[in-house]
């Protein structure tokens, strides 16, 4: 082989490693490749926690697997009984599905068989919306404000007699924006009288601002959504909650083929001691802070102006860069840098551990 052909051969190569890096990256990102087996990835697309489950979860966990040839009717009350505690309601006010993503089908089902439309922010999180539209419930988006705050007004404007759900997600996803409790609770006030307000607060446990926990017994139109997902550090495990007025939990209940089923002993066992360890919550929440002021003080180092998030998550301009930051990160082993709006230059970038954010600093302003 002559040295042409060794230097066409060399190149040849190396195109086929960056494409089957870049393949590999995108394969990691869609989880079709756990990347906790590939030590160098750092997976930043989905917003999980990377410090969980708790040491205490995983114990439960553990122990549990020996009694999961049972049904789990016992530890799922156990569940609905502590979620109650925390939330100063009773276990009636609650149900429990595999993930809160099962409570949005539920609801949106329940919204679907009253023949009409619902409401909801754009861009915003949009897993449930497919099956929603699939089970006959057309869905109006409405954009953010020009500084990507929910519009409540707008929303408020877009709704008709045949509007039967409006969905809100505080803090928002993909911007982390946080409406301020005193608007949202007045927003509810008003729309709850006329529609189901599905709210979903995934991701509260990182922001300052409260539940709207205490509406759920006077608004029977409204449910709440949550997750032992995000905070708790549970997103593999599956498991969420919904909190709403007992006839609207029945409601959702007969819509579930069987209700308070989907969540499994061992991560109910893990669900409950999460809820005990509140010490694990508080460290997640002040690690969660830290990373993201390496992330914001990497963003100002390259002009990339961002907003202040109240979540696991920032998102940010990436116009004034100049550059893919998308394949920057991906050259870096640093997968998840997404985009939600179409033609936008807005970007969302899931918070990891402090080193995780250091090394998403150090590709940023090398
Ligand atoms: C706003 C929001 N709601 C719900 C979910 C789904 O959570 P779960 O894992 O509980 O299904 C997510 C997941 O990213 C989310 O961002």
């Amino acid at each position: 082989m002559d040295r042409r052909q060794l230097l066409k051969q060399g190149t040849m190569a190396a195109a086929a490693f960056a494409f089957s890096r870049d393949l590999f990256a995108r394969e990691v990102e869609r989880n079709f490749i756990a990347p906790d087996i590939i030590a160098d990835v750092i997976k930043l697309s989905s917003n999980e926690n990377p410090h969980g489950p708790s040491p205490k979860a995983r114990k439960a966990m553990m122990e549990m697997v020996n009694r999961s040839n049972r049904y789990p009717w016992e530890i799922t009350t156990q569940l609905r009984e502590k979620i109650a505690a925390k939330y100063d309601l009773t276990k009636d006010h609650i149900t429990v599905g595999a993930g809160s993503s099962e409570l949005l089908g539920v609801v949106s089902l329940m919204a679907a068989l009253q023949k009409g439309n619902a409401v909801a922010p754009d861009p915003t999180f949009r897993l449930w919306m497919p099956a929603a539209r699939n089970v006959g419930l057309p869905i109006k988006l409405v954009p953010l404000t020009e500084s990507k705050e929910t519009d409540l007004q707008r929303m408020k404007d877009s709704m008709d007699s045949d509007t039967k759900m409006v969905y809100i997600c505080n803090p928002g996803n993909p911007t982390s924006n946080i409406i301020p409790a005193n608007e949202l609770e007045l927003f509810i006030k008003d729309i709850a009288p006329k529609c189901i307000i599905l709210l979903d607060e995934a991701y509260t446990e990182f922001s300052d601002e409260p539940t709207m926990a205490k509406l759920v017994n006077d608004y029977p139109n409204l449910v709440i959504a949550k997750t032992f997902s995000k905070i708790y550090g549970m997103a593999g495990a599956r498991a969420g909650f919904a909190l709403a007025h007992p006839t609207t939990i029945q409601k959702m209940n007969s819509l579930q083929p069987w209700a308070n089923a989907g969540i499994s002993s061992v991560t109910l066992a893990g669900a409950i001691a999460s809820l005990d360890d509140q010490e694990f919550v508080t460290h997640c929440k002040k690690e969660n802070e830290k990373a993201k002021n390496i992330f914001y003080a990497a963003l100002n180092k390259a002009g990339m102006p961002y907003l202040q998030s109240h979540t696991s998550f920032v998102y940010f301009n990436t116009a004034p860069f100049g550059k893919d930051v998308r394949k920057l990160l991906e050259e870096n082993n640093i997968i998840g840098c997404r985009t939600f709006e179409d033609g936008s230059t807005w970007r969302r970038l899931s918070i990891g551990t402090t080193e995780e954010m250091k090394k998403v600093a150090e590709a940023l302003t090398a």
